[in-house]
């Protein structure tokens, strides 16, 4: 029975990834969407609805982010080589993901604010970072060490191209898989770096859910490895509508619960939280 299952998912996995949309997010990701399905729609067979059903959830938790843009972002890279100063390429590349394209005038002044709370860093972890590290520019910092994780192997391969460029502009990077799901066992978590800042930005929602709160757990795994977790929330949907409330007071009653203090910063569409440890 378990081989038979362990072929099913192989099979499920192939398929999904057949789409270009989920090809390169990292398998681990893929199969715990498979096994969820599974779990609650037992098959013995792949069908149509199936792998309907997992595309969604991986669009959710991934694909949602993403513009049309992706596909020029290997020649912005070697435009960077020779121009690292250029405002419009810098546009650009900001503006291949939804998140990053919607912070784009806000980041100098909404960096001037958090690190007037945390003070300049020397390292950042950068948790679920989609292309955030991009910014890294509008920071004006000289020297920074950046540690970034998510779920795509092709942008964790980009951004590791990336990092070798800007090396000459005091930027040291890393990219690497994570799965911020997986509390047990995760190497990569329990080795984390060491930092003055931790971002998880737009990322809790989308790890929690509905009767598990795995952003408890991990926040206070977090805390002891770093100064400041800097978590952000959308205040607006994609579609740009409000974002219903009760989500974020429920967080900020779990920060309470576990001594935790935060200071907040409101943009146009965003909530950001800067949480340390209560003296
Ligand atoms: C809304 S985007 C935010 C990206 C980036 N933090 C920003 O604000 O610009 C959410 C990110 O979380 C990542 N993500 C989703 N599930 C994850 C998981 N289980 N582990 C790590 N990252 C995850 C997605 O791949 C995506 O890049």
């Amino acid at each position: 029975m378990q081989e038979k299952n362990n072929n099913l998912t192989q099979e499920i996995l192939k398929k999904v990834k057949q789409h270009k949309k989920y090809k390169s997010i990292a398998d681990e990701i893929v199969v715990e969407e498979i096994n969820k399905y599974l779990k609650s729609n037992p098959s013995e067979k792949i069908n149509k609805e199936m792998i309907k059903s997992i595309r969604k959830q991986l669009h959710r938790l991934y694909s949602s982010y993403q513009t049309g843009k992706k596909t020029k972002r290997e020649k912005y890279l070697e435009e960077l080589k020779t121009n690292k100063n250029n405002q419009e390429l810098l546009n650009n590349l900001l503006s291949i993901t939804i998140s990053t394209k919607e912070r784009l005038n806000q980041y100098p002044e909404l960096y001037k604010q958090i690190f007037k709370i945390t003070g300049k860093p020397k390292t950042i972890v950068d948790l679920g970072s989609g292309l955030n590290p991009l910014s890294y520019p509008l920071m004006k910092i000289k020297t920074l060490n950046y540690y970034a994780y998510d779920i795509d192997e092709e942008d964790m391969k980009f951004l590791n191209k990336y990092f070798k460029i800007m090396k000459q502009q005091g930027l040291n990077g890393k990219a690497e898989i994570i799965n911020l799901r997986k509390l047990e066992n995760n190497s990569k978590l329990k080795n984390l770096p060491e930092s003055d800042i931790i971002l998880l930005l737009k990322v809790i929602d989308l790890i929690d859910e509905k009767k598990k709160n795995i952003s408890e757990e991990l926040i206070k795994q977090l805390i002891k490895k770093t100064k400041y977790i800097v978590a952000s929330f959308a205040t607006k949907t994609l579609t740009r509508k409000p974002m219903k409330l009760p989500r974020r007071q429920g967080f900020e009653k779990m920060l309470e619960r576990n001594n935790l203090k935060a200071q907040t910063i409101k943009t146009d569409n965003e909530i950001f939280y800067m949480i340390s440890e209560s003296l």
